[in-house]
C-alpha cells in the first residue's frame, strides 16, 4: 500500500534566524535573545537556572550564534541545494531585531525589510513556499532589559507593530505563517520563548502563565490581522509535541499522565485552536496559586483569532509516572519524565519513538479536526567525512524513514496532514547547547564547536535520499 501523501504534499525543510544566519549587526539588526546565549553545554544550565544577565562575556564564553552558518550571505547556494532536493516549503523565522531592532521603535528598519524580500525572491525562482515563524526563541534584547519581556503587556503592542509591518510588506510572497515557535515550551523554560528568567522556581508558574497570556492576545491579534491583510494567508499555531505514556497501568499513573499531558500538549492548542481556556485550567490555576491579569476585551480577541492549522515539533515521547525517584528519571529528554525501557536514544539522550509521531497526529487530529504539519523532526547526530569525501549518514535516514512511515500510517488512519518540514535541513547552531557538532541537516556544513571551519556546504548521505522522497511523493523510502 502506498503512504497516501496528498498531491501538493508540502515536503521541505526547517531553520530559524537565530540559528542559522550570522549577519550579527549587518543591515541594522538590532541583538535579540539568541545573541548573547553562549555555545556549549553551559547553555542548557543558564536557560534552566533563574537570574540570566542577559550581557555578553567575550572572555568566558563563546557565542556561536553571531556567525550562524552564514545564511545571510550565502543565501542563494543554500536555496539552490534546498531546490535540488526538490523542496516544495521551506520553513524560516523573521528575526524581529532585523525589522525593529529594539523592538519598540515605530518606523520598521528597512535594510531588515530588504534582506527578507531577497530571501523569498529567491525561493520563488524555485517555486519554494516559504512558511514563516514570526517568533522563534529571539526577542528583541532591549523588550528583555528594559520590559522584562513578556510578562510585560506592552509587549503585545510592539508585536502588534511587527506583525503589521511584516505581513503588509510581504503580503504578495507569503502565505504560510506560524506565530510563536514551540509556544507551550514556555512554562518548562520561560527564557527561551517568553525572554525572562523566572524570579524564582516558586513564580515561575505565577510568570509564565502571564506571559503566555500575553502571547495568546498577541497571536490572536496576528491572525485577525494576518486574514485582513493578506485573505488567502494561512496561519498557525506551533506546538511542542511529545504524546506521555504511562510508565504502567496504574490508574494513579494514568490519570497522573493525562493531566500531564492536557497541560504541555492541549493546554496552548486549546486557547489558540478553540479559543479559549480549556476546562481543566480553572482547578489548575487554583491549586497552584496562579492569578492571570486578563483585561477587558481579551478573551473575545482570542476568540476570533483562531489559527487555520496546527503544526508542531516532534522529537520524543515523554514516559512517566506519579512518584519516581531521582535514579529513574530520563538523562536527556528535555521534557522530563522516567526512562522508556522499549525505546533506544539518540546520542544527547533524547528518546527515538517513531509510532509516537502516529500517536500524535491522530490525538491533535481527534481533539481538532484541522489540517496538521509537522514542522520539525529529525536527529541530532555526530556526523563524519569519509577519507572519499562523503558523508554516510544512514542513521539520520533510518530515523526519518521510520518517522516518515508512521505519517503515512497516520495519514492511511484518516489525518489530515498537509507538510513535513524536517528540521535543520542544513546543519545549523544548536538551540539547548549552541552545539554545531548536533548535526540534523540533509546539507554539511564545514563550521565546528572551537571556532574552525571553512563554511563550505557539502551533501550527505540523506541529500539523495531525502530527494528521492520527495520524489515519489513519500512512497520510495
Ligand atoms: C526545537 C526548536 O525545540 O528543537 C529548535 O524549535 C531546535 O529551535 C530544535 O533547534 C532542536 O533542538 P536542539 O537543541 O537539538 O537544537
Amino acid at each position: 500500500m502506498t503512504n497516501q501523501f496528498k498531491d501538493g504534499f508540502l515536503w521541505g525543510g526547517a531553520t530559524a534566524a537565530n540559528q542559522f544566519e550570522g549577519g550579527l549587526n549587518e543591515g541594522g539588526k538590532g541583538l535579540n535573545l539568541a545573541d548573547v546565549l553562549p555555545g556549549g553545554k553551559e547553555r542548557l544550565k543558564l536557560l534552566a537556572s533563574p537570574g540570566f544577565d542577559f550581557e555578553i562575556d567575550q572572555a568566558k564564553y563563546h557565542y556561536p550564534n553571531h556567525e550562524g552558518i552564514d545564511f545571510y550571505h550565502r543565501y542563494k547556494e543554500d536555496i539552490a541545494l534546498f531546490a535540488e532536493m526538490g523542496f516544495k516549503v521551506f520553513r524560516l523565522s523573521i528575526a524581529w531585531s532585523r525589522i525593529f531592532p529594539n523592538g519598540d521603535e515605530t518606523e520598521a528598519n528597512e535594510a531588515g525589510l530588504a534582506f527578507y524580500d531577497r530571501i523569498f525572491d529567491e525561493l520563488a525562482k524555485y517555486n519554494i513556499e516559504p512558511l514563516v515563524t514570526i517568533a522563534h526563541y529571539e526577542t528583541p534584547l532591549h523588550l528583555i532589559k528594559e520590559y522584562g519581556g513578556w510578562k510585560n503587556r506592552k509587549l503585545v503592542e510592539f508585536f502588534d507593530r511587527y506583525v503589521e509591518a511584516i505581513f503588509t510588506r510581504y503580503q504578495d510572497k507569503v502565505k504560510y505563517w506560524l506565530t510563536f515557535n514551540e509556544i507551550n515550551g514556555a512554562t518548562h523554560l520561560p527564557l527561551l520563548g517568553l525572554g525572562f528568567s523566572p524570579e524564582s522556581e516558586a513564580t515561575r508558574l505565577q510568570e509564565s502563565f502571564q506571559g503566555l497570556h500575553h502571547q495568546f492576545v498577541a497571536s490572536a491579534r496576528a491572525v485577525k490581522k494576518g486574514h485582513e491583510i493578506i485573505p488567502e494567508s494561512q496561519i498557525g499555531c506551533m506546538l511542542l509535541y511529545a504524546p506521555v505514556y504511562a510508565f504502567d497501568a496504574n490508574p494513579e499513573n494514568v490519570m497522573y499522565v493525562r493531566r500531564e499531558a492536557d497541560l504541555f500538549n492541549f493546554f496552548c492548542g486549546d486557547v489558540q485552536v478553540r479559543g479559549e481556556y480549556p476546562y481543566f485550567a480553572k482547578r489548575y490555576f487554583e491549586e497552584n496559586n496562579i492569578k492571570l491579569k486578563i483585561e477587558a476585551g481579551d478573551l473575545e480577541e482570542i476568540k476570533q483569532g483562531t489559527v487555520d492549522f496546527i503544526s508542531f515539533s516532534y522529537y520524543m515521547s515523554r514516559t512517566d509516572k506519579k512518584h519516581k525517584t531521582a535514579e529513574e528519571m530520563g538523562q536527556g529528554n528535555l521534557i522530563g519524565g522516567v526512562k522508556n525501557p522499549f525505546l533506544s536514544a539518540s546520542d544527547w539522550g533524547w528518546e527515538i519513538d517513531p509510532i509516537g509521531l502516529r500517536i500524535a497526529l491522530n490525538e491533535l487530529y481527534a481533539r481538532y479536526q484541522k489540517p496538521l504539519m509537522i514542522v520539525e523532526n529529525g536527529l541530532g547526530a555526530y556526523d563524519q567525512i569519509e577519507a572519499d569525501g562523503s558523508i554516510q549518514d544512514d542513521y539520520r535516514i533510518d530515523y526519518l524513514r521510520e518517522h516518515i512511515k508512521q505519517m503515512g500510517e497516520a495519514v492511511q488512519d484518516g489525518v489530515d496532514l498537509i507538510g513535513y518540514t524536517p528540521w535543520g535541513c542544513i546543519d545549523l547552531v544548536s538551540a539547548s547547547t549552541g552545539e554545531y557538532s548536533k548535526r540534523y541537516g540533509f546539507i554539511y556544513v564545514d563550521k565546528h564547536d572551537d571556532g574552525s571551519g571553512t563554511m563550505e556546504r557539502m551533501r550527505k548521505k540523506s541529500f539523495y535520499w531525502y530527494k528521492q522522497v520527495i520524489e515519489s511523493n513519500g512512497n520510495e523510502l
